[in-house]
């Protein structure tokens, strides 16, 4: 078993540890019993003699949760960035991204419904995904998703871009075709040697599966990828290895993005204080807002229902994005007297007190869980919240409760990947 775990480790980074050695026996269990193998030094060897089953293992371990505007905040950063400083800096120049690792394709098409909706033409920029995996990347090329890609209060977007067709929604064809996905290894020695560089890059939840070592090495590339005045967007739980790493916060409240530390000695990846991939605060800061590129104007009066209050929510998330944490909080307190049962308000106002380092955040994610007990995104706050208060026993079982529900949502996803015909 160890032997597996360490090919795993050479081939892909995966931390045994990170998704948890129970996961990975499984796994292998359920590979030996397809193969028809009855021991694991026998399934070790035909590892070794077949590519195809090192894929096939790959395929299974790998954590591929991910959804549209995930987070939310570094999108709305993003967008903001490219409209008020990129472009009026580089007004011919083509806007290049990177989303790596872009799973069944989101966050790279999150990126370009945004820039979409700023008024960025599709032939202004050009959005280069990559994966490991060749199953997430098939979904990607598909770009038809089910309920489990739209999350949070927001889903206005999904009436702009998609179209409702048999078990899915599908994406619009011209933001369809302005991301282009390949199939790539982050470790592979000649990830990234030969590309320009990029004017962003999306690195979000994959450093947290890798040991301090790969995590180093990894961000290098990036490092010698990104534009010098380029910003790279990490997960809630990644700014601290980026640090690290030759990267500075940009400190933009809620958005986990960084850009590449001024002094050559920044480079150099320094120790982490604590354990691998300690997650470090959620900053940035509460100082420092991001105005939106979307006015924030509170909904009309004359709408009135569910739909306003969906709304009044997804004002919410706007302040909380642009730094006005205070307003976002009493917004939330009042929602909530309203809805007392929405795990969304809950995890938010939970979110803006992480910021403000307030310990009854926990409290927050708590409630969102009660409410909700596949609240993904409290899981995670949850997981990364006892992690940094040193307590990795209580942050475990919210990973393995995450890691559960990834696998059921994956188990979904197949189901749905049956091909469709438009209605
Ligand atoms: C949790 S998803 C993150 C997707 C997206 N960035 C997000 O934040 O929602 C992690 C992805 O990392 C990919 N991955 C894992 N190891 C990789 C590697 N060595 N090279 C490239 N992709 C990898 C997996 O296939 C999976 O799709």
């Amino acid at each position: 078993m160890l032997q597996i775990e360490a090919l795993l480790r050479r081939h892909i980074g995966l931390e045994a540890t990170a998704i948890g050695p129970g996961r990975i026996r499984q796994t292998i269990q359920q590979r030996m019993a397809r193969r028809g193998l009855k021991s694991i030094a026998e399934y070790e060897q035909h590892l070794y003699e077949s590519p195809a089953e090192l894929d096939c293992l790959i395929e299974a371990v790998v954590v591929t949760e991910t959804w549209f505007f995930r987070d939310r905040a570094p999108f709305d950063a993003f967008a903001r960035m490219v409209t008020e400083t990129w472009r009026p800096q580089h007004p011919t120049q083509t806007l290049r991204i990177l989303s790596v690792p872009c799973s069944s394709g989101e966050e790279p098409f999150s990126a370009a419904m945004i820039l979409a909706d700023a008024g960025i033409a599709p032939d202004a920029f050009q959005i280069d995904a990559m994966d490991i995996s060749q199953h997430a990347l098939t979904r990607a090329a598909r770009a038809v998703y089910s309920n489990n890609s739209f999350r949070g209060a927001n889903l206005d977007f999904r009436q702009r871009h998609f179209q409702q067709v048999k078990g899915g929604f599908a994406l619009n064809p011209v933001l369809r075709r302005s991301v282009s996905f390949q199939r790539a290894n982050v470790l592979d020695a000649g990830f990234l040697a030969s590309t320009p560089p990029y004017d962003f890059i999306f690195c979000r939840n994959l450093l947290i599966y890798f040991d301090r070592f790969t995590q180093a090495s990894v961000l290098a590339k990036l490092h010698r990828s990104l534009a010098p005045d380029g910003v790279l967007f990490v997960g809630p739980a990644e700014v601290p290895i980026a640090t690290r790493c030759g990267f500075t916060n940009l400190r933009l409240p809620l958005a986990f993005a960084c850009h590449k530390s001024a002094s050559a000695a920044g480079r150099r990846c320094r120790r982490p204080p604590r354990s691998t991939a300690s997650p470090g605060p959620l900053d940035g800061g509460a100082g420092s807002p991001i105005p939106l590129v979307r006015p924030m104007l509170l909904p009309q009066a004359s709408t009135s229902g569910p739909h306003r209050d969906a709304a009044v929510l997804s004002y919410a998330h706007e302040l909380a994005a642009s730094g006005r944490l205070e307003e976002s909080a009493a917004l939330c307190w009042r929602y909530l007297q309203r809805h007392p049962d929405c795990a969304e308000c809950f995890y938010l106002l939970g979110l803006i007190q992480e910021v403000n380092h307030d310990p009854q955040a926990i409290e927050s994610y708590r409630k969102a869980l009660y409410l909700d007990p596949q609240h993904y995104e409290s899981l995670e706050r949850s997981m990364v919240w006892w992690e940094q208060q040193g307590h990795p026993a209580r942050a475990n079982v919210f990973k393995r409760r995450m890691l559960r529900l990834a696998q059921q949502r994956r188990r979904e996803n197949r189901r749905d990947s049956e091909p469709l015909r438009p209605e």
